[in-house]
């Protein structure tokens, strides 16, 4: 057996996707992951994230590049594209998280998603993916798109039966949703590029990219790209008629919390995602996958690996059930190993063989550039009430 590589790592940011990931770095086990140190911008807690971790904090980017092999993007989306350059620029390997990049205002401070120009805001999307892409082709190292759905042990089971199959997808219907965000800046879309359309709308949209990649790459190497996408978006919770019983967030600024897409592919095939803050019951995180030879549904959370009944609350209390649920009381889908189930550690130990033996990516940032593409042409159709819009794909295609 070969030895394992040694691979230098450090986290940006401090926060709550940077605590997962260190979580998924401690359970890699290929290669030996030396995590160095984190920098982020929140000091204090940068420094306290350190110290529980016992790794060094660094004050600047710079110095933590001086250090590493891999630096891994755990800050909002807005400061996505200059770490991630800043990362290639030093032929570094970036785990970036999602969204890869997109659109966040005019820096006025009156700025309001609901009166952006949505044109304007795929145009300026587009422009930061092009530079994220040409900043990987001048660089030695890549990008590794930490879209963790794809990584799910569900979607990847999906993967070996289109495989071995051959099959071909016909419709995927999917969802993400959940109650609300724990995120101040989600609320803003200056900060996170857009609203639950693309914060959560990403997800189920990227594992359908992929599927439709992975029928393709089987049948004659060439991924299925998205071709058209209609969509709308709502903004439920700020509605004059919402009754707020205190169980769902609703102190957004600009958001939208629903978003239909419907994706057309150049197949003519299709899919449907959903995404929203409106729904109660814990994490809702699924993608059914209709075939023309099998049918598959990818329960991500909930679902049913372990089922408790607990007649009394308090008896939980220092239990951790499963992401989101409003209670412990009574049946719940709790989760004996949520990360897993999420596909958080499967995604890193795959990113870390890419990094450690040059294994092709799953999630790369061809994928983050369709996914960003089809998200911003869906918020120029909904501007539009739902009409079809043309979606440029990557390597760019000639639709502009
Ligand atoms: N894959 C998933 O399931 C998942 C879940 C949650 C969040 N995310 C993604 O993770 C990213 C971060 O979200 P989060 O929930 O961890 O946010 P968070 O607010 O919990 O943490 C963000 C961290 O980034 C730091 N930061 C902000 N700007 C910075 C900068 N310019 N340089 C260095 N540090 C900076 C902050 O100080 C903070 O420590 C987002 O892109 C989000 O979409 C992914």
């Amino acid at each position: 057996m070969k030895g394992k590589k040694t691979v230098r790592t450090g986290i940006v940011g401090s926060g709550f996707s940077a605590t997962f990931h260190f979580e998924a770095l401690r359970r890699v086990y290929q290669t030996d992951v030396e995590v160095v140190g984190v920098h982020s911008a929140d000091t204090d807690q940068g420094k306290q994230y350190a110290q529980t971790r016992g790794i060094r904090f660094f004050d600047t980017l710079e110095a933590m590049l001086d250090e590493v092999d891999v630096i891994h993007v755990c800050v909002p989306p807005k400061w996505h594209e200059p770490i991630t350059i800043a990362g290639l620029a030093r032929d570094k390997f970036v785990v970036c998280e999602k969204p890869l990049t997109g659109y966040f205002g005019d820096d006025s401070d009156d700025f309001h998603w609901e009166r952006a120009d949505k044109k304007v805001a795929l145009q300026s999307a587009l422009a930061s993916v092009d530079r994220i892409l040409e900043a990987e082709r001048n660089s030695q190292g890549s990008l590794l798109y930490a879209e963790n759905w794809v990584y799910a042990p569900s979607i990847q089971k999906e993967r070996e039966i289109l495989e071995k199959t051959g099959g071909q997808i016909l419709w995927i219907h999917g969802e993400e949703a959940h109650s609300g965000s724990h995120s101040v800046d989600y609320a803003y879309a200056a900060r996170c590029g857009g609203g639950v359309l693309i914060g959560k709308g990403c997800h189920p949209l990227t594992a359908a990219l992929y599927l439709k990649r992975v029928e393709g790459r089987v049948r004659n190497g060439r991924p299925i790209h998205p071709k058209t996408v209609s969509a709308r978006t709502h903004t439920v919770t700020r509605l004059p008629e919402f009754r707020d019983e205190g169980h769902i967030r609703k102190d957004y600024y600009d958001i939208e919390d629903f978003s239909i897409m419907h994706v057309e592919f150049e197949d003519g095939t299709i899919a449907d995602l959903f995404a929203s803050d409106i729904v109660l019951g814990g994490i809702h995180n699924w993608l059914e996958i209709c075939a023309n030879n099998h049918r598959a549904v990818c329960n991500i959370n909930p679902n049913t690996a372990m089922q408790t009944y607990n007649p009394v609350e308090k008896n939980f209390d220092d239990i951790y059930v499963v992401e989101k649920i409003g209670t412990k009381q009574g049946w719940a889908c709790t989760s004996p190993d949520e990360d897993w189930f999420t596909g958080y550690p499967q995604e890193i130990e795959a990113f870390y063989r890419t990094v450690a033996d040059q294994e092709p990516p799953e999630s790369d940032s061809l994928l983050a550039a369709d996914s960003i593409s089809t998200i911003y042409s869906a918020y120029v159709s909904a501007e539009g009430r739902g009409t079809a819009v043309d979606v440029v794909t990557y390597p760019k295609s000639d639709i502009q």
